[in-house]
């Protein structure tokens, strides 16, 4: 996907600079070019040195430099990418940019540039959550500025939260998922996508919710944008980054989960692996319930509506692939079959998610794709490549 194609990174000044130099190398073995600009910043933390070696290219880093505008003018360069990274894309670039600032060489060819641009944010996770910063991200977004990240963890000054810059490879996909969008096989085809759980309101601060991550349905998300399809994604609350290129819309009850899948219609593929709740409380409580040494309180369940199945029974804007997640503790591919059976639907990815084997929460996944004629067992994988294996499948599925 990236074979070929012309970088422009932009490395500015987080301690998340080290991971770019990675970003280099991961860029050029896929057969990418990557041509580096260090900020005033970026350079406190990487040698242009390394940058330059890595890229076995000059290295661009002064505005006023006479040489580089008497080679390649700072407006040329600027227009001589296919796409433009910024990585590590610090608090500091990404006010400049919202702002229109042109006050360096990596602003100014930001600002000069008509070519698509992709941020991966890396700072303190008071930087990123502080309202400027939450700002500047909703102008860039608004303005069409991808965004890879930022991933939760710990962090380099010994605080928890978000603001690690996602890994290489990470950005990787999404730079490939960019051009991906641009002549993939499911370019031209629509692709609705549900993850995470649902949050069920028992009264306003408490909840029924489940162990889903949404780690997968997020990775079959990415995975569907990068081979091109216009994808929208559909979650409950989770912890994951928005997948670059998709188009996201987050709920948090089954309920509004199935209206926001209906909203998306039509579509060519569903494909359903949010952990929806099966039940709600029928009645949530308007005020918080009290512990007041009295009854325990009953809480009557109803069932929520089943959008797997809602979807597979549309009359008139059924997609033409729908595929379930069946999540099994035991027999896990007969519960699947009988599953596709009784949902209608014409694929099930059905996993084993007895606590032991760590699918819930961890990023690993063993599956088998239950289909009307056949059942294929794949082999261990990340969920990363399921996404991608089951979005090839896809692919494969259309092209037939
Ligand atoms: C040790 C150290 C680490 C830093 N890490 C980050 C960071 O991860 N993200 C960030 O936005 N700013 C970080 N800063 C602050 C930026 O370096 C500073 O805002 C700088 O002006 C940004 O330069 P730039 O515009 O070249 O990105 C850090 C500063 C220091 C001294």
């Amino acid at each position: 996907m990236v074979d070929g194609k012309r970088t422009l990174l932009i490395v500015g000044g987080g301690i998340a600079a080290f991971k770019s130099l990675d970003l280099v190398r991961r860029l050029r073995e896929r057969g990418a070019t990557v041509r580096g600009v260090l900020t005033a910043g970026g350079a406190q933390f990487v040698t242009p040195l390394s940058l330059s070696a890595l890229t076995e290219d000059k290295v661009y880093q002064d505005l006023f430099s006479l040489t580089d505008e008497a080679e390649m003018g700072h407006i040329e360069l600027s227009r001589s990418a296919d796409l433009i990274v910024v990585a590590p894309a610090t608090a500091d670039l990404m006010a400049k940019m919202a702002t229109g600032s042109a006050s360096d060489l990596a602003s100014t060819l930001l600002l000069a540039t008509d070519t698509d641009v992709l941020i991966a944010p890396a700072m303190n996770v008071r930087m990123w959550e502080h309202p400027a910063t939450v700002a500047n991200l909703a102008t860039l977004r608004a303005r069409g500025v991808a965004v890879v990240g930022p991933n939760e963890g710990p962090m380099a000054c010994g605080e928890f939260g978000f603001g690690r810059m996602a890994e290489p490879l990470e950005i990787v996909a999404a730079i490939e998922g960019y051009f991906g969008a641009a002549d993939g096989p499911l370019k031209g085809r629509r692709a609705l996508v549900t993850s995470g759980p649902t949050h069920e309101p028992i009264d306003p601060v408490r909840y029924i919710a489940n162990r889903s991550s949404g780690k997968q349905g997020h990775a079959i998300a990415a995975a569907l944008a990068g081979l091109g399809a216009e994808t929208t994604l559909v979650t409950g609350p989770t912890h994951e980054p928005n997948p670059a290129g998709v188009r996201v819309i987050r709920i948090e009850t089954a309920r509004q989960m199935l209206a926001a899948c209906l909203a998306g219609l039509p579509t060519d593929v569903a494909i359903c692996a949010a952990a929806v709740a099966d039940w709600r409380v029928a009645s949530a409580a308007e005020q918080k319930l009290k512990k007041d040494g009295g009854a325990l309180p009953a809480l009557t369940l109803t069932e929520n509506p089943d959008i797997l199945a809602t979807l597979a029974g549309r009359e008139n804007d059924r997609p033409a692939l729908v595929i379930g997640f069946a999540a099994e503790t035991e027999n896990v591919v007969e519960h699947a079959a009988a599953k596709r059976a009784r949902k209608g639907c014409d694929w099930i990815v059905a996993n084993d998610v007895s606590p032991d084997t760590g699918t819930f929460g961890g990023d690993g996944n063993t599956v088998h794709l239950v289909t009307a004629e056949q059942v294929e067992d794949w082999p261990p994988l990340s969920k990363v490549e399921v996404g991608q294996r089951l979005a090839r499948r896809i692919a494969d599925h259309f092209a037939a």
